[in-house]
C-alpha cells in the first residue's frame, strides 16, 4: 500500500494512501491526532473526504457523472425516475418483480394522513413552498412512527423510504394548491411518479389535467438529473445528522433545509430571477459579465461554477439539448433561453471564467424547463428536493449500514479569548 510520510518536530508518521474504484487517491489521516496531536484544517471541506461511498462517481475534470456505475446520459435517456431511485437506494437496477413491488409500495404510501391536511390551514398563502415542505417532511415523523421500533428492520426502512419518496410529491403539490387557494387533489394509483405529481399539481374541477407524455418525460429527466451528487452540502448534512442515529425523516428534513440556500439547490430559482432582471433592466450581456466579475457588485452569475466540476457539468449539457429539442417540438418561445445561451457563450469566452474554470451547472437550464412545464419559480427548489431525495435516502442507508457507525463530529481550532473571569454587570 502506498503511503505518505509526515514529519513534525521529532516525530514521523506514515499515513496510508487509499485508492477508490476509479483510481482516485486519498491520504488516510485517521491516526494523525493520536500520533502527533495535530488535527487538519480545511474550511469548506475543499480537500476533505468524509466517507467512502459506492453510490455516485463524479470526475469533475472530465465532466463525468455516474449513478452506481451507470452514466447519467444513459439514465436520462432511458430510465424512469423510480428505477433510478431504486438503483441509488438498493445498488442495482430493479428486476421486473422488484420494480413492481417498489411501485406498489410507492402507491401504498402516496397519501398523507388526512389529519396532516390541517397543517396547511396554518400556513399563510404566501408561505414559501420550501418552508412548507421542510415542516411537512418533519411532520411525517409524527404520523408514521415505525422507526421507534427498537430493532430497526430492513422492511421498516423500505417502507420509510417509500413513504418519503411518495409523500414528498403529495406534500409539494398540496403546498402549491394551498398557495393558489385551490382544493387538494388526491394521488391516483394508476399514474407513474412524474405523471402523478403533475396531475396533483394541475388538475382542478374546472380545468382537468391533460397528460402529455413529452412533458411527463421532461419532468422525469429533471428529477433523474438531480437524483444524487455524492457528498454535497445537503447530502452530507443528511449523513451528519443521521450519524446521531436520528430517524430518516428528521435526517432528510435537515438535508432539505441545507438544499434551500441559493449557493446550492436555491440557485435554480435565482437563475430565473437573474434572467428576468436582465430582461427587465435591458442589461447587455457585456454588462452582466462585468457585474458578475466585479467583487463589489451584488450581481452573481447564478447557475455558473461548481466546487467539483472544472469542466461542463454533464447535467447542464443534457438539459440544454433537451430544452432545445422540446421547445422546437412544442414551438414554445421563451426569451429567457436566448438570454441564457448568450450569457453562457460570453462567459465561456471570458478570461475570468476560463481561468477559474467556471461552466454552467445543472441549475442554469433547469429553471427554463420547469417554466415550460408550468412549475412556478418559487417551487423550483422544491423540485430539486423531490429529485434529490433518492440520493439522500441512499446516502443515509449507506452511512447507517456502515460498521462501525461513527457519529460525525468535526474538530476546530479555537481562536477566542484566553481564560478570563466573570465581571458583574455594574462593574463592566
Ligand atoms: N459568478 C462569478 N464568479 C464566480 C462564480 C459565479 N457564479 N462562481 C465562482 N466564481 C468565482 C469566485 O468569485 C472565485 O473567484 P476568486 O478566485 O477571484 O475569489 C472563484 O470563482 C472560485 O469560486 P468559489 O466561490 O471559491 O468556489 P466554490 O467551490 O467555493 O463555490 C459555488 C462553488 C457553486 C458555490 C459557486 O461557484 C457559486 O456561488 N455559484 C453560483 C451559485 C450556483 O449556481 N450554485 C449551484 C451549484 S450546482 C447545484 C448544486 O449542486 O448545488
Amino acid at each position: 500500500m502506498d503511503k505518505a510520510t509526515l514529519t513534525y518536530k521529532d516525530r514521523t508518521v506514515d499515513l496510508p494512501i487509499i485508492e477508490g474504484a476509479e483510481g482516485e487517491k486519498a491520504l488516510d489521516i485517521t491516526c494523525l491526532r493520536q500520533s502527533t496531536d495535530l488535527i487538519t484544517l480545511d474550511v469548506g471541506f475543499q480537500n476533505t473526504g468524509s466517507c467512502t461511498s459506492a453510490i455516485t462517481y463524479i470526475d469533475g475534470d472530465k465532466g463525468i457523472l455516474r449513478y452506481r456505475g451507470i452514466p447519467i446520459e444513459e439514465l436520462a435517456e432511458k430510465a424512469s425516475f423510480s428505477e433510478v431511485a431504486y438503483l441509488l437506494i438498493y445498488g442495482n437496477l430493479p428486476s421486473r418483480e422488484q420494480q413492481n413491488i417498489f411501485s406498489q409500495r410507492l402507491t401504498q404510501n402516496s397519501m398523507m394522513h388526512e389529519e396532516m391536511l390541517r397543517f396547511f390551514d396554518g400556513f399563510p398563502p404566501t408561505a414559501h413552498p420550501m418552508a412548507m415542505l421542510v415542516t411537512m417532511v418533519n411532520a411525517l415523523s409524527v404520523y408514521y412512527t415505525d422507526y421507534y421500533t427498537q430493532d430497526f428492520q430492513a422492511e421498516t426502512f423500505d417502507i420509510m423510504a417509500a413513504s418519503l419518496l411518495s409523500r414528498i410529491r403529495t406534500i409539494a403539490a398540496y403546498s402549491y394548491k394551498h398557495s393558489i387557494g385551490e382544493p387538494h387533489v388526491y394521488p391516483k394509483r394508476d399514474l407513474k411518479y412524474a405523471s402523478n405529481f403533475l396531475y396533483m399539481m394541475f388538475d382542478s374541477p374546472i380545468n382537468p389535467y391533460v397528460p402529455d407524455p413529452d412533458i411527463e418525460r421532461a419532468l422525469s429527466v429533471l428529477l433523474i438529473l438531480h437524483a444524487d451528487h455524492e457528498q454535497n452540502c445537503s447530502t452530507s448534512t443528511v449523513r451528519l445528522v443521521g450519524s446521531s442515529m436520528v430517524n430518516l425523516y428528521a435526517s432528510i428534513c435537515a438535508g432539505i433545509c441545507a438544499l434551500w440556500g441559493p449557493l446550492h439547490g436555491g440557485a435554480n430559482q435565482k437563475v430565473i430571477e437573474m434572467l428576468e432582471e436582465i430582461r427587465k433592466d435591458n442589461m447587455t450581456i457585456k454588462q452582466c459579465i462585468e457585474s458578475a466579475k466585479d467583487k463589489n457588485s451584488k450581481f452573481r452569475l447564478f447557475g455558473f461554477g461548481h466546487r467539483i466540476y472544472k469542466n461542463y457539468d454533464p447535467r447542464s449539457l443534457i438539459l440544454k439539448n433537451f430544452c432545445q429539442t422540446i421547445f422546437k417540438k412544442f414551438n414554445y418561445q421563451d426569451t429567457l433561453i436566448n438570454i441564457a445561451m448568450e450569457l453562457e457563450e460570453a462567459a465561456l469566452k471570458d478570461d475570468f471564467f476560463i481561468e477559474r474554470k467556471l461552466y454552467p451547472n445543472v441549475d442554469f437550464y433547469s429553471g427554463i424547463l420547469y417554466r415550460m412545464i408550468g412549475i412556478p419559480t418559487n417551487m423550483f427548489t422544491v423540485m430539486f428536493a423531490i429529485g434529490r431525495l433518492p440520493g439522500m435516502i441512499a446516502q443515509w442507508k449507506e452511512m447507517h449500514d456502515s460498521v462501525p457507525l461513527k457519529i460525525g463530529r468535526p474538530r476546530q481550532i479555537y481562536t477566542g479569548s484566553h481564560l478570563r473571569h466573570y465581571i458583574p454587570v455594574d462593574e463592566r
